[in-house]
Order: structure tokens, then C-alpha cells, then sequence
């Protein structure tokens, strides 16, 4: 359904879960437990009361942060009753491994193919998640304590860990700088129409169902009739105030074990620039984007030594307008491919007639950029973090959206997997599985346009980053939460 102007409440703080709002980049250690129900019962109990820290901001931000989500099967293992579980988007519903063509889609075959994984699917696939962040020293003894609480309802799968290291990934580059930064306020009118400007600002529901999302719509999710929530526990809907929303202040939270072979990657750098040290490390950027400090190629400068908030306000400040060929930053490169950080209209010349004949679809050389234009709606806010080291490292990649499909699916397998992105024979190349594309093309190359000639291109890449497990996981309001745990 469609937003009315004026009918938007303020944000609940109090209902959502923190994760949507902050990083906790104060609370470095963090461990993530994927637990199976054994007693529905136990487990509904310690649901109803476990206090899972909200996003109302603190003056001191607390010492440790919990947060619970749930895939479908764990719904269903909570014994939510089916009607209810059907209303959830065919994508959660089915899983991440769910089906052997979305497993093509998100690049999940050969070495990342689910049969390889250590959880996420068969009898490894997770029911809830629990994710614990805590300040140096205060994770060990509180985990103790968190798993006394679950053993009666519970058996514990896989227990994730991580490394402390918040702002650089294994490879070695600064991570965790661009983000979508949400209209906690709604101040930006609802509305449906073409964005002329590349904006950073999203509204609330591209990451919280209940709230209108960048097509001024609310997106699909479970909302019941009022006597399916006697006691008054739901909020009611924005858009439907007959409704008890269940979606309302949750999210979907996508994880994603990714292994990366970082001698690998180091070595294969080495190979392509046969020795010389400037020339690796000018390889690895393009791959990536960005330098090792932050620094992005389509936009030098910035400022990597600035405080951190600054920091990362400065290096994230451009577009890739001025360098439409890549000649900076290639269009394959991994930042490029993830956010290619356009507005509504594919680019092309200043003036009314070229506006015209893009927005009507008469430009040819704008159609090859249409599949990569209104970044608006494919944004991802991104929570990973780094675990292990030397051979066992890699990050657990974790991103919040409010549709699974038109944002994570999207970015994974149009833009990252895709090997026609931008008209290019290849794919992301830090993710790339390398093997032949259905219509049997390599993608194991990565181009970089050059000014005066032919692209440079690096061919016969191997595979970096493996996927070792996923889920797909709803991470429902603090009210929908206390539902779920209640309500029979
Ligand atoms: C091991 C795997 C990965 C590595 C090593 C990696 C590395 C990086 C690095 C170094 C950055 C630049 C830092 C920043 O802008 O914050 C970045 C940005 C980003 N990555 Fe990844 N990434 C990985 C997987 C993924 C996956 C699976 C996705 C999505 C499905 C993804 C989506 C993004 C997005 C959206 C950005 C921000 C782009 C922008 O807004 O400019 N990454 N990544």
C-alpha cells in the first residue's frame, strides 16, 4: 500500500533492536551462537524476557549489546502457527540455500555450494541467532552466562567467533566507511518519484518494515487481524490501522560466512605484477576501490589520519559522475559493483532533450547503464565482522534490509556475481567464484580502462573468498518479539 503524507509516526526507538542503529564499533569483542530449539517451550520462556538491548541512544553506551533473530524454520520450530509464517516474503521463507537456482543466482556453486557448508543448511541450519557484542574483557564471562540461560530450550550448532579488529578486513583494507545513512527523523517527504541526485540518506524502510520504503510503499509483511493479538502487544500498522503489524521496527538480517585466502590473494597480486611492490598494491586498489587507508580512486583525497566519524564522512563524499569510464576507478571494482552510487536516470549529457531521451529509454548507450542506476533501492547496511586468522580468517559478513530480494539478492547476484555488469565478461572481483557464466564466458578477469587504449585486464584470477555458511534471519521488533514468545 502506498504512504499518505502526514501519517508517519515518530521512530520507536525503544522497539528496535540496536544492531539497526549502531555498529557498537565501542564494543570490539562479539560472538555469534546459531542455536537449534529442542524445547519450544524452554525456549519461548527465555525469549519473553530476554533483554535485548533496544536503539535509544544512552549517554554511556551500555557494555554489551544482545540481539535474537530467527530464520523460518525457526519460526516454525517456535511453533508460530503456519498461517502466520506464510505471511513472511517467499525469500525468507525458502531460506539463503533453499533452492538450487538461488543458489546459482548468489553465486553459491562450485566451492561455495551449500553442500560444502559448516551451517545453514540441513540439519546445520540454525533456528535463531543470538548475537552478543561486549567491551574488551566483559565477553567471556557474560557468554557463560547467556548459554546457562539457554541450555533448557536450546542446543547450540556453531558458535562464531570474531577478532577484536573492527575497521580493517582481512585483506588488509579499511572497511566499515560507507553506510546509508537513515532518516531516523522522516524528513524526507514520502514520494515515488524520479531522484535526480545521488543521496546517501534512505528512508526508514529500506531497513524497518512497518515505515514507508524509497518507493513511498510499505513493504509486504505479517499483519494479523486485532483478535490475533488480544493483549494489545503489536503496534498497529502505518498503513492498515485495523492491523496489528508484526513487522514493524524488524528487519531481515542476511549472514554469510565468507572465508578469504588472504596468501592467496597477495600471491596472485604478486604474479600479475610480477614482483613489483607500487604496482601490487596499485592492482589490489582497483579490485577494491579504494586504497588500503580509505582513500577511494574515483576521489582522492579525503582525509585518513582525521578522527574517525570525520574520517569516514570524508572518504565517502563522491560519486563516480566525473569518472564515467572508470579511468579512476574501474567499474568493476568492488565498491563500484556494490554501490555504483547513481541517481534514477542513467547518466548522460546536461540539458532537457538528453534527459528526456534517457528517461524515455531513446538513449542506447544509457540503456547498458540502466541495470545499474537507482542505487536508492538496492542499499545495505552492513554489520560484519572479522573472524580468525592466518588460513582461517575471513569476515561474517551480516547486512540489514527490509526486502531481501531487491536489496542483498540484488546486490549479490546482479552487481557482485553478475558477469554482464556495466556491459563487462566478469565478475566482482574479490567474491568472484571464477567459474564459466551459464553462457559458458569466463569471469575470471578484471578490467581497468585506460585512457589512451585498450583496458588493462588481469585474466585467470582465482577464487579469493570462500562461503563456508548463510541464513536468512528476521530480526523482529522488541514487541514482535515478546509476540512470537507468547502468543499461541
Ligand atoms: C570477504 C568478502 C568481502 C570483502 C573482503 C569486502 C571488502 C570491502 C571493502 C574493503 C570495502 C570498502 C570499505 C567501505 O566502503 O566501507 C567494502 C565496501 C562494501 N562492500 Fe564489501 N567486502 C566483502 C563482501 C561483500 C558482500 C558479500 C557484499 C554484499 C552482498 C558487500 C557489499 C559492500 C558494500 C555495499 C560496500 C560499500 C560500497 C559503497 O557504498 O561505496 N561486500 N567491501
Amino acid at each position: 500500500m502506498s504512504a499518505m503524507p502526514g501519517e508517519g509516526r515518530p521512530v520507536e526507538f525503544d522497539d528496535v533492536q540496536g544492531l539497526v542503529r549502531f555498529g557498537y564499533r565501542h564494543l570490539p569483542e562479539a560472538c555469534f551462537h546459531l542455536l537449534r530449539i529442542r524445547d519450544p517451550a524452554a525456549a519461548r520462556a527465555w525469549l519473553a524476557r530476554v533483554p535485548v538491548t533496544s536503539a535509544v541512544k544512552l549517554d554511556r553506551p551500555p557494555d554489551t549489546a544482545l540481539h535474537v533473530a530467527f530464520t523460518s524454520e525457526g519460526l516454525r520450530a517456535l511453533e508460530v502457527t503456519p498461517d502466520l509464517c506464510a505471511e513472511f516474503p517467499v525469500e525468507f521463507l525458502a531460506g539463503m540455500a533453499g533452492d538450487a537456482a538461488r543458489a546459482r543466482r548468489l553465486g553459491d556453486i562450485g566451492a561455495n555450494d551449500p553442500g560444502n557448508w559448516q551451517w545453514g543448511a540441513g540439519e546445520r541450519m540454525p533456528h535463531v541467532a543470538v548475537l552478543l557484542y561486549a567491551r574488551f574483557g566483559r565477553l567471556a564471562a557474560w557468554e557463560r552466562e547467556v548459554e546457562a540461560q539457554c541450555a533448557a530450550g536450546f542446543l547450540r550448532i556453531e558458535r562464531l567467533s570474531t577478532s577484536d579488529t573492527v575497521d580493517v578486513e582481512p585483506f588488509g583494507f579499511a572497511d566499515g566507511i560507507s553506510q546509508p545513512e537513515l532518516d531516523w527523523e522522516r524528513r524526507r517527504p514520502v514520494r515515488d518519484q524520479d531522484q535526480l541526485e545521488y543521496l546517501n540518506l534512505s528512508c526508514v524502510g529500506e531497513f524497518l518494515l512497518g515505515y514507508p520504503n524509497e518507493y513511498g510503499r510499505y513493504t509486504p509483511r505479517p499483519l494479523l487481524a486485532p483478535e490475533r493479538d488480544p493483549g494489545g502487544l503489536l503496534s498497529r500498522a502505518e498503513d492498515a490501522p485495523e492491523r496489528a503489524d508484526l513487522g514493524r521496527n524488524g528487519c531481515y538480517l542476511v549472514m554469510r560466512q565468507l572465508r578469504q585466502d588472504v596468501q592467496g590473494f597477495w600471491r596472485e597480486l604478486d604474479r600479475q605484477a610480477q614482483g613489483d611492490p607500487d604496482l601490487r598494491e596499485r592492482l589490489a586498489a582497483a579490485m577494491v576501490g579504494r586504497k588500503k587507508t580509505g582513500e577511494s580512486l574515483a576521489a582522492p583525497g579525503g582525509d585518513p589520519v582525521a578522527g574517525a566519524a570525520a574520517r569516514r564522512s570524508t572518504l565517502n563524499a563522491f560519486t563516480y559522475h566525473d569518472d564515467p569510464r572508470g579511468l579512476r576507478c574501474p567499474l568493476s571494482a568492488h565498491i563500484r559493483r556494490a554501490n555504483p552510487r547513481n541517481a534514477d536516470l542513467p547518466p548522460g549529457a546536461p540539458g532537457i532533450i538528453s534527459r528526456l531521451c534517457r528517461m524515455l529509454g531513446f538513449d542506447a548507450a544509457a540503456l547498458e547503464q540502466d541495470l545499474i542506476a537507482s542505487t536508492r533501492f538496492h542499499r545495505l547496511l552492513r554489520r560484519g565482522r572479522v573472524y580468525g586468522a592466518g588460513a582461517d580468517t575471513g569476515i561474517h559478513f551480516i547486512c540489514l534490509a527490509a526486502n531481501i530480494k531487491r536489496q542483498f539478492e540484488f546486490v549479490q547476484s546482479a552487481w557482485l556475481m553478475g558477469s554482464r555488469f556495466a556491459g563487462l565478461n566478469e565478475s566482482d572481483p574479490l567474491l568472484g567464484h571464477r567459474l564459466p557464466d551459464p553462457g559458458d564466458s569466463p569471469t575470471d578477469g578484471f578490467s581497468m580502462p585506460q585512457a589512451d587504449g585498450p583496458d588493462r585486464r588481469l585474466s585467470g584470477l582465482p577464487q579469493f573468498v570462500t562461503v563456508l555458511g548463510g541464513a536468512y534471519f528476521f530480526l523482529p521488533g522488541i514487541r514482535a518479539l515478546r509476540y512470537l514468545a507468547t502468543a499461541r
